[in-house]
């Protein structure tokens, strides 16, 4: 047991700390409740990654033959309702048997930890498409975003506490180290079946990582389609710029589930590469670089110059 980040208990579990009406509630509920299927398409990242972004990076490309740019359901619907967070989906009253009337294939997304995912997920042979960050970036983040969602007669945390916990891996399913390193090995294992992005990488080459992820995702870009340009149409429609500006996000609230409901804005601060350095001293960026060469070293999963 510990103190959390919004002064609530965080609960260590097999080596990850949880949210325990939340994180906690939501992976034990998957454990022993979820049905998996071979076709279930699973986004999975640690908090702050750039979920929203993928979400609808992937929604827009399942469904690229059903909806026209002009008319698309993300012009109306805020990121997280295309489709649900199997953890923190409807927990209370209704432990997830809703999924089972989503038609195949399925897409879902999970922040539970690869290693505390059930068994019979990954028997199922079903995909994973994996984000991760720059971990100064996912603390600064995180240090916004759960500011503002904290109860209003809470003092705010402090960037040294943030920081301080972070560090210690004491967050919403992290340590975030460990959670990369899980998805990572995997994928290592299994490269058809886990696709490793990297939110820098799609940042600044959107089209490219987009196509990548199309064929991963059984559905790669026509011939005509790369004529029309359409990896180049969708990239451009799910950027920060387009989707933060649309009305919904600007004002709809997304309901997670009948205790969580979160302001759609919220999940869109800056969606820049490197805003760190304009929060962290030399002191924390050095610190975490030495926590993140430490912890990947010997992993194959960055080089020097990525840091
Ligand atoms: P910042 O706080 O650095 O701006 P998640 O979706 O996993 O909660 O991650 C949220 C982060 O992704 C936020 O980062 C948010 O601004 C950024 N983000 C949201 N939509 C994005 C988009 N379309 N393109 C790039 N970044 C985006």
């Amino acid at each position: 047991k510990g103190r959390g980040w919004m002064s609530q208990h965080v609960l260590q579990y097999q080596g990850f700390w949880f949210n325990p009406d939340i994180g906690l509630k939501g992976a034990m509920l998957v454990q022993n409740h979820f049905k998996p299927r071979p076709t279930d398409i699973f986004l999975a990242a640690f908090i702050k990654c750039g979920t929203t972004w993928l979400r609808t990076l992937m929604f827009a490309t399942m469904n690229r033959s059903l909806h026209d740019i002009s008319s698309h359901p993300l012009l109306n619907t805020g990121p997280h309702g295309c489709f649900p967070c199997l953890d923190t989906h409807n927990f209370s009253d209704c432990p997830i048997s809703d999924l089972e009337a989503i038609p195949s294939p399925r897409l879902l997304a999970t922040h539970i930890p690869y290693p505390l995912l059930p068994e019979s997920v990954i028997a199922s042979g079903c995909k994973f498409v994996y984000i991760w960050r720059d971990p100064k970036d996912v603390l600064v983040s995180m240090w916004y975003f759960l500011n503002k969602l904290k109860p209003k007669e809470q003092p705010p945390l402090s960037l040294d506490e943030a920081f301080d916990l972070f560090c210690k891996g004491i967050s919403d399913y992290g340590p975030f180290w460990d959670h990369v390193l899980g998805y990572w090995k995997a994928s290592q294992e299994s490269p058809d079946k886990i696709l490793f992005l990297r939110y820098e990488d799609l940042k600044r080459e959107p089209s490219v990582y987009l196509k990548r992820l199309a064929v991963f995702l059984g559905q790669p870009f026509t011939i005509e389609e790369e004529k029309e340009e359409v990896a180049q149409k969708i990239a451009k429609f799910c950027s920060f710029e387009n989707l933060s500006n649309l009305e919904v996000n600007k004002c709809g609230v997304q309901q997670f589930n009948t205790e969580v409901a979160v302001e759609n804005s919220n999940f869109f601060r800056k969606g820049q590469i490197g805003d760190s350095k304009n929060h962290l001293t030399n002191n924390m960026i050095e610190h975490i670089d030495h926590i993140t060469k430490q912890k990947f070293n010997g992993s194959g999963l960055i080089s020097d110059e990525l840091l």
